[in-house]
């Protein structure tokens, strides 16, 4: 009757005897164990502790069976395949009817799942606490560009634009003033400029009013032009306006991606694509440059360093999304985000917005920079 039971059990079961010898064992045990009935048998199962477990696993059993106390543990076990499986084991002690100790009887259980989630959790906060340290010192870093550029750009504009209106108030001479109006006029051009261009720089506004396909022509257009580099930009003309978090994700991860092709690619061409699929927006960031090993980045991250595609996959992961890289060196790079087609709920209308800006949007351009090959 008991091995009936047993032998049906979802749990496995184990016996032993007073020197700790198996002198029984059920289906599930051997199959958790990943043993043979006669393997399972006397000392047997502990040829298959891991290694690292064993030692200590050995004194904790062996303190158990002496003291004839019951025993609890979780630990890996190293399979005849080499694959690690995590077990806990629990066993109550054996007494007859004169209370006279008989054994241990032990449950095993498959913790594997359970302890990969667990590792996966761990994994989890330790790539959000590295994050949230990078966006204190992002935070930080901006902040001081940002005093910087008013300080030493804006602020001296702006005081030799003041000498200059004060000299001018005290020349006699028309011809002076004007002269010295239109220096000042000169400054304050540039000075808009330079506003224009951190305000952009901290926020691209038309991602809210012309949504992520003029944003993106924009700022891939704008780098492009900055760090000389050939550009196209295609998109599918039926990519819809997306839930805002959807968006932006896509432009912050396009934005990272492209930041680092003119960094580290030495690319001459970029190409930056937005297709849309049956269930995604698929973006794809590619450059002809010097390419990487992309297994080299998960351990620069981890040590603090290079977090750019530690925050892609963030950001892209926190919408639903997913990303992916091509790259191995001198073979170039390419980058592939995939975005949930969430539809916006306001709805706004881009050609509305884009007349009231007076920034009309352009219809699909199609230019094929040389040494790329359009999408398939
Ligand atoms: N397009 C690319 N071409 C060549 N190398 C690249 C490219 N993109 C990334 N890399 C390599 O991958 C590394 C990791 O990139 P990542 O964006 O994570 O960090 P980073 O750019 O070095 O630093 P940051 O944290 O400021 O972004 C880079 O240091 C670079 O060596
Ligand atoms: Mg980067």
């Amino acid at each position: 009757m008991f091995r009936k039971l047993s032998e049906s059990s979802p749990m496995g079961i184990a016996v032993m005897d007073t020197k700790g010898q198996c002198t029984y064992t059920n289906l599930r045990y051997r199959a958790v164990f990943g043993v043979t009935f006669m393997e399972s048998l006397g000392q047997g199962w502990t040829r298959w502790i891991h290694p690292e477990d064993r030692p200590q696993v050995l004194v904790e059993w062996a303190a158990a069976i002496r003291q004839q106390h019951e025993y609890t543990g979780e630990l890996r076990l190293q399979l005849r395949d080499a694959a690690v499986r995590w077990v806990a084991l629990r066993s109550s002690i054996m007494l007859d009817d004169q209370g006279v100790f008989r054994g241990h009887a032990a449950i095993a259980e498959d913790i594997t799942e359970r302890k990969r989630a667990e590792d996966n959790l761990r994994k989890t906060t330790e790539r959000l606490q590295i994050l949230s340290r990078r966006l204190l010192d992002v935070q930080e870093t901006e902040r001081r560009a940002i005093a910087r550029e008013l300080h030493d750009e804006i602020g001296q504009a702006l005081t030799a634009t003041k000498i200059n209106l004060q000299t001018a108030l005290r020349f006699p001479d028309p011809a002076a003033v004007t002269q010295t109006l239109q220096d000042s006029i000169e400054l304050v051009s540039g000075l808009l400029q330079q506003v224009r261009n951190l305000s952009l720089d901290l926020h691209a506004p038309m991602l809210d009013d012309l949504g992520l396909v003029a944003a993106l022509r924009w700022y891939v257009d704008r780098q492009a032009q900055r760090a000389g580099l050939r550009a196209q930009f295609l998109n599918d003309p039926s990519v819809p306006r997306l839930d805002t978090a959807v968006e932006t994700a896509c432009f912050r991860v396009a934005q990272e991606a492209i930041t680092n092709v003119i960094r580290h690619a030495g690319a001459r061409t970029l190409a930056v694509e937005l297709h849309r699929q049956i269930q995604a927006l698929h973006l794809i960031v590619r450059d002809d440059g010097t390419g990487f090993d992309p297994a080299d980045i998960q351990g620069r991250a981890t040590e603090g360093f290079s977090l750019g595609w530690l925050s892609m996959q963030e950001r892209t992961a926190l919408v639903g999304g997913r990303l992916e890289c091509e790259s191995a060196p001198n073979q170039g790079t390419v980058v592939h985000g995939y975005f949930p087609l969430v539809l916006r709920a306001s709805g706004v209308n881009q050609r509305h917005a884009a007349r009231k800006m007076g920034f009309p949007l352009k219809p699909q351009r199609r230019q094929n920079a040389p040494g790329l090959s359009p999408p398939t």
